[in-house]
């Protein structure tokens, strides 16, 4: 990983939210975000905070853990919440159409360790959660030029 990493101090539900309001603002299509962390740290309570930032405030946001994939019609174009905890093997990505949200859409991907060597490592912007005593760590950086200049309006 070559550029810098941003960190962010998340004690409340209420953090988690002021760092989506900057976040979402930020992103566009073709963009891919992974999300990393143990169970629980708040990949998809983050992702809930983004699409509300981004235009539907109402939305309800559950987890992917079962469906795999939830979409959503966002201002920015189609929104793709991918967790691939349960997926078997690497390849059955496809079946789910990554590559279709990898080309028209916004991509939030939980549990991108199990896509293996085809996680998009070096497109992506990627948020290390963590825990540290009571508050929650977010760590922020990317390979990518593109995002390497957005993470510094964070
Ligand atoms: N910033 C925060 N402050 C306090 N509690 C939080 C915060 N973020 C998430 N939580 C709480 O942690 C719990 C787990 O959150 P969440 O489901 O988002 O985790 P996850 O990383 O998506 O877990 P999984 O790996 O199971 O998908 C929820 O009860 C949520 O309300
Ligand atoms: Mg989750």
């Amino acid at each position: 990983m070559a550029g810098k990493v941003k960190t962010f101090k998340i004690h409340t539900l209420q953090d988690t939210q002021r760092f989506a309001q900057k976040l979402a603002p930020l992103l566009r299509p073709k963009d891919i975000i992974l999300l990393r962390g143990d169970l629980g740290l708040g990949k998809t309570t983050l992702t809930r905070a983004i699409i509300h930032e981004i235009g539907l405030k109402d939305e309800e946001v559950p987890s992917p853990t079962f469906t795999l994939l939830q979409t959503y019609d966002t201002k920015c174009g189609p929104l793709y919440h991918f967790d691939f905890y349960r997926i078997r093997k690497p390849e059955e990505v496809y079946e789910l159409g990554i590559e279709d949200a990898y080309a028209y859409g916004i991509t939030l991907i939980e549990w991108g360790e199990k896509m293996g060597p085809l996680e998009p490592v070096k497109r992506a912007l990627i948020i290390d959660m963590s825990m540290d005593k009571e508050k929650r760590i977010f760590k922020v950086q990317s390979d990518n030029l593109s995002w390497q200049n957005r993470i510094q309006e964070l």
